[in-house]
């Protein structure tokens, strides 16, 4: 189902008045109303099921893909269906949620951008989205962070007008890492690590915002309301779960595998900051439970 809803979007196929379709040159000015088809990759994760919540909330037509309908970024096999007539390719791709990895993050990441692009060119999409992590740019002695800026790298070189979003760590994520922290003694050693916690809802408005402007054809930062240290954000979604976990500061504990010293995953400018705070997130995911 195509929809019309008001866009400002360069490559998008627009309606005229006499429902005439035509796509404009580049410059174009953004008034008119337009079709658009957006493909989430990955869009039944964490973030990407925020984003494509947002999406069909404004009307646009959104295809979610992932290994779970048969589309997987690693081999390629499903991709050039899943963006077959979509404007905008949104990669939300993340391997470590099944736990079995098979490949490293940063083969991962740098054969999906490669797939992506290859695929996203043949089916003449005109933006390519993606979500990265604050400290990217900063922190590649961590595999995740060094996978991180190589997709960066491979989407900003591939052809096509781009998007990348640099979210902070989000709230929801917090208690994956006391996860995959937790020693055999069942304890979680962390540094003293302040960092700009984000909530996934809030992310996924702003990834979905990007998703239907303009191609920045650079970085933007996003990063939650407040500073909070990573070890009380773990108490606090320990306790929230009612889990025995106990959570120690040490100043060498590794951050995603590396020594984070006095790095603080703070976003810069330019930057968005988001409105939902950290208690009160906690409240409503208490209430939920
Ligand atoms: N969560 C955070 O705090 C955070 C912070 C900074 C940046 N990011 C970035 O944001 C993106 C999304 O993260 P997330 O936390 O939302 O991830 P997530 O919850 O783990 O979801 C990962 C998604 O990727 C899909 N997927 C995994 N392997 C795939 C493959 N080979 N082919 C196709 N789809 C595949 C999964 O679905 P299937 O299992 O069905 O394939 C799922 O939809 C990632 O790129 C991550 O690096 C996240």
């Amino acid at each position: 189902m195509a929809t019309r809803l008001a866009c400002r979007h360069p490559s998008v196929t627009c309606l005229t008045d006499g429902d005439d379709l035509y796509r404009p040159d580049w410059p174009f000015t953004w008034t008119d109303d337009c079709l658009m088809k957006i493909t989430i990759l990955g869009g039944t994760g964490l973030a990407g099921a925020r984003v494509a919540a947002a999406l069909r909330n404004r009307g646009i037509e959104t295809i979610v893909a992932s290994r779970s309908s048969g589309v997987d970024v690693l081999t390629g096999v499903g991709l050039s269906e899943a963006l077959a007539g979509a404007q905008v390719a949104l990669d939300l791709t993340d391997p470590r949620s099944r736990g079995e990895l098979g490949v490293t993050l940063l083969d991962f990441h740098a054969t999906a951008a490669r797939r992506l692009g290859d695929a996203a060119r043949t089916a003449g999409v005109g933006h390519v989205v993606i979500l990265s992590a604050i400290g990217a740019d900063r922190l590649v002695l961590s595999d995740f962070f060094l996978a991180k800026i190589t997709q960066e790298s491979l989407v900003r070189t591939c052809g096509i007008p781009f998007t990348i979003i640099r979210t902070a760590t989000l709230f929801e994520q917090i208690y994956r890492i006391v996860d995959a922290e937790t020693d055999a003694e069942g304890a979680i050693r962390v540094p003293p690590l302040e960092l700009r916690p984000a909530a996934a809802a809030d992310v996924g408005e702003i990834v979905a915002e990007a998703a239907v402007g303009t191609p920045l054809n650079d970085v933007f930062e996003v990063g939650g309301p407040e500073t909070l240290d990573l070890a009380t954000l773990m108490r606090g979604m320990l306790t929230a779960n009612v889990d025995p976990r106990g959570v120690v500061v040490e100043n060498d504990a590794l951050f995603y595998g590396m020594q984070i010293g006095a790095e603080r995953l703070f976003p810069r400018q330019p930057a968005v900051t988001t409105e939902i705070r950290f208690e009160d997130w906690l409240r409503e995911f208490v209430a939920r439970a």
